[in-house]
């Protein structure tokens, strides 16, 4: 068994952060989104795994990941020219899978599951694809499938005006090697792209065997600030532990679950976990809230902030009214001058959206 995590794409949805790095290496409690779909394939006992990168950031996912020793994986990775679509992906990493059955992982999901629960039906049914389905309330916006009670799919569709049930793909597929025969005869959609849900619907039409599985617990698209936020806010409550690896002053408070790196130094605070502060950092009378999540390096002073993510090297000065539900990219810079302003000075990227709110 193979793994192919994609890791390619837009990221169009994720602007501006996207012009400079990769969606998948956007961290989620101070760790690349890409790294808990790795850890999950690695548990479920896979460790030979191609990554499809793109030629604009794949230079960038892989010197942050590595060959995959730190995974206890082995690590191929897949350059895709175009982002033609995720079958379009698999198309391409061919040669990597060979006749070997796989998981095919989305860079940018996260899921609450172990993927070996569903590893073990995939394996002992012999089925030629597996996927999962997770009920959505607005199932317009997703892939969506038609499945009969004992869990056969009957059909897919992509972004339905009328859906047919409530059921989302999640971007998590188990397919053996027929895939590839299915992916041959299918052709691009009316956007341009290779569809995966196409190649499904091929392998149906076959009379191959495509069955379900439904979700629980929590599944999330990354994609978006939102989405980003919420996979932040979950991972910190779910997963982090308390332990202070730093410098803190005897000014300041830390409540509740809170996490701080190397490095990093504390003055005049209070913080109020559950919180996750990188190495390097230097914060100086600040509130930081329940589901902050502030990377190496950040600067933060004079500054009330609260479920909100704070990428590396970032530097907040002085803002005094409360920022929440942001998320403010690398090496960006929030100040405001010592005395009251008289106007507002700025540089914005592209794309970048500021609410006064
Ligand atoms: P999407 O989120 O569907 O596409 P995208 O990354 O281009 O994002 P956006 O819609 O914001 O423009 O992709 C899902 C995952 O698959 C994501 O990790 C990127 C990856 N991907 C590829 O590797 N190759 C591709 O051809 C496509 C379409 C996506």
């Amino acid at each position: 068994m193979k793994a192919l995590i994609l890791s390619g794409g837009k990221g169009t949805r994720l602007r501006p952060l996207t012009y400079t790095g990769a969606k998948q290496l956007v961290p989620v409690a101070n760790k690349p989104i890409l790294w808990y779909g790795i850890e999950g394939i690695v548990a479920a006992g896979i460790t030979d795994i191609g990554i499809i990168i793109s030629p604009e950031t794949g230079e960038e996912v892989k010197a942050k990941t590595g060959n995959g020793d730190r995974f206890g994986a082995k690590i191929t990775y897949i350059l895709q020219e175009q982002p033609a679509g995720l079958a379009h992906a698999v198309k391409v990493a061919q040669p990597f899978l060979g006749d070997s059955p796989f998981i095919m992982y989305l860079g940018d999901n996260l899921i609450q599951s172990d993927l070996g629960l569903f590893l073990e039906k995939f394996s002992a049914q012999a089925v030629d694809a597996l996927i999962l389905l997770r009920p959505v309330a607005n199932p317009s916006a997703f892939g969506v499938a038609k499945v009969d009670e004992s869990g056969r799919v009957l059909q897919l569709i992509e972004k339905p005006k009328v859906p047919p049930s409530n059921l989302a793909l999640v971007g998590i597929y188990y397919f053996a090697n027929t895939i590839h025969n299915a992916i041959a005869n299918i052709q691009p959609s009316p956007r341009g792209e290779l569809e995966i849900t196409d190649a499904i619907q091929y392998l149906i039409d076959d009379q191959k065997r495509v069955e379900a599985c439904q979700l629980e617990g929590w599944w999330l698209d990354t994609g978006k600030k939102d989405d980003l936020l919420e996979a932040n806010r979950i991972i910190l409550d779910t997963c982090l532990e308390s332990s202070v690896l730093s410098e803190v002053d005897d000014e300041s408070k830390i409540i509740g679950r809170v996490q701080i790196g190397a490095g990093t130094k504390i003055v005049n605070c209070t913080i109020r976990g559950p919180v996750m502060i990188g190495s390097n950092c230097y914060l100086e009378h600040c509130y930081i809230g329940p589901y902050s999540s502030i990377a190496d390096g950040a600067k933060l002073v004079d500054v009330d902030l609260d479920h909100s993510v704070i990428l590396q090297g970032a530097k907040v000065v002085g803002i005094h009214q409360r920022i929440v539900d942001s998320v403010i990219g690398q090496r960006a810079q929030l100040t405001l001058a010592p005395q009251r302003p008289k106007a507002l000075r700025f540089m914005i990227g592209d794309d970048s959206q500021i609410e006064l709110a």
